[in-house]
């Protein structure tokens, strides 16, 4: 048996296999109905949006795709691929247009095309992934030792956004460590381990919590300002951004066996845990003001997926304290957020990208996707995306 199915009492395996089970039900039907889409988030009736049409680029496109090669994983059902084909030959559009693409190119083919090569052999998707890993890579400040996350312009008009490194970009880095695997170049691994060291010297603070942007002096390397972000403000704890910190340090130590980063990622987990409400709702930030209480269903899904990557990597006494966690947030997630149904496309509902935007707790496609992959592995999918 998996090893982290293994280690769940009864009635917790049993939610496990019925809540796949729940998620398998409900894929089957919408991988159809939106065959033709990206979607992003949904409408008012609970239909699906579509970003391929409207915004090709956009940086959570290959998490419809990665849905599908999951459910391709879990059922072995030819149509799962060849739905995921369509986000494939969208993102192709994407490398030929360039100036859309920024640092999330890890998060828009490593679900897609990555994993198609992955599961299948395809050459087209070796091919995609290292074209895009071969753009991450590009994006390297050799002087700050960091990836540079947008383009000019992308968060301030105006703003040369050059020396912008933000936390998200250790999920991206994950397309950096396959690319030297696979080619046996250590280039990419090389670039990888920099940014990362980077990022645990200015972005992961003493207590775990993590900055969501450090501005370096682009041609000096010296860190200049830092920013809240999508956070509340500066010196707050974007939740989604600890997340991300959680889980992309799990993944660096996964790939380089360097002890700092699981270290890292433990010291974050631990800071989660300990601001994880009663409710286990998670925020959209852990120092936001107490009203209006926004949650970000993301955030927790996210870390769940995070958490129960720790727990395989720590010695049998430790890793209860992270699946423990994890199976709370992802409880919490399906008695409150989830819409296993047929009255709407989406699957977790209340997610938010950020503080300060306009419309909060609606559905967001990378909720749908980290709460599958988390019930997946619980369920005894040992198959990593990232
Ligand atoms: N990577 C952008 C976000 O998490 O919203």
């Amino acid at each position: 048996m998996n090893m982290i199915r293994e280690l769940l009492c009864e009635q917790d395996r049993v939610w496990a296999d019925e809540t796949a089970a729940k998620i398998k039900a409900k894929l089957d039907w919408v991988s159809v109905k939106s065959k033709d889409k990206i979607p992003y988030t949904a409408d008012e009736n609970g239909t699906h949006d579509d970003k391929s049409r409207t915004d090709p680029s956009w940086w959570t496109n290959g998490f419809w795709g990665g849905m599908l090669w999951l459910m391709y994983r879990e059922t072995g059902d030819s149509k799962y691929a060849g739905i995921a084909a369509y986000s494939e030959q969208v993102l192709d559009s994407c490398m030929e247009q360039y100036y859309g693409l920024h640092h999330d190119v890890g998060f828009m083919w490593l679900p897609t095309a990555v994993a198609d090569y992955r599961l299948t052999g395809n050459a087209d998707g070796r091919r995609r992934g290292l074209h895009a890993a071969n753009l991450l890579a590009g994006r390297f400040n050799p002087v700050g030792k960091f990836i540079r996350a947008w383009n000019d312009g992308a968060w301030k008009e105006g703003c040369g956004n050059r020396g912008w490194a933000i936390i998200d970009c250790l999920m991206n880095i994950p397309l950096l460590y396959w690319a030297s695997d696979e080619t046996h170049d250590p280039r990419f691994r090389q670039i990888a381990m920099l940014h990362a060291d980077t990022v645990m010297e200015h972005f992961i603070r003493p207590d775990g919590s993590s900055n969501h942007i450090v501005e370096f002096d682009a041609e000096t390397g010296a860190v200049a300002a830092r920013y809240g972000g999508q956070g509340y403000e500066e010196g707050s704890s974007w939740t989604r951004g600890q997340s991300w910190a959680l889980y992309g340090f799990a993944l660096s130590y996964i790939h380089t066996g360097k002890q700092e980063y699981l270290d890292t990622a433990k010291r974050v987990a631990h800071y989660f845990i300990a601001n994880i409400p009663e409710d286990g709702m998670i925020p959209v930030d852990f120092r936001q003001p107490a009203q209006p209480d926004y949650k970000d269903s993301t955030a927790a899904a996210i870390a769940a997926c995070g958490l129960i990557e720790i727990a395989k990597q720590v010695g049998d006494l430790e890793k209860g304290l992270y699946l423990n966690a994890a199976l709370r947030l992802l409880q919490a997630l399906d008695e409150q957020c989830c819409r296993y149904g047929e009255d709407c496309d989406y699957l977790v509902g209340r997610g938010s990208g950020s503080y300060h935007e306009n419309t909060h707790e609606y559905p967001i496609i990378y909720g749908d996707y980290f709460f599958m992959e988390a019930i997946f592995k619980l369920a005894g999918s040992d198959f990593l995306i990232w």
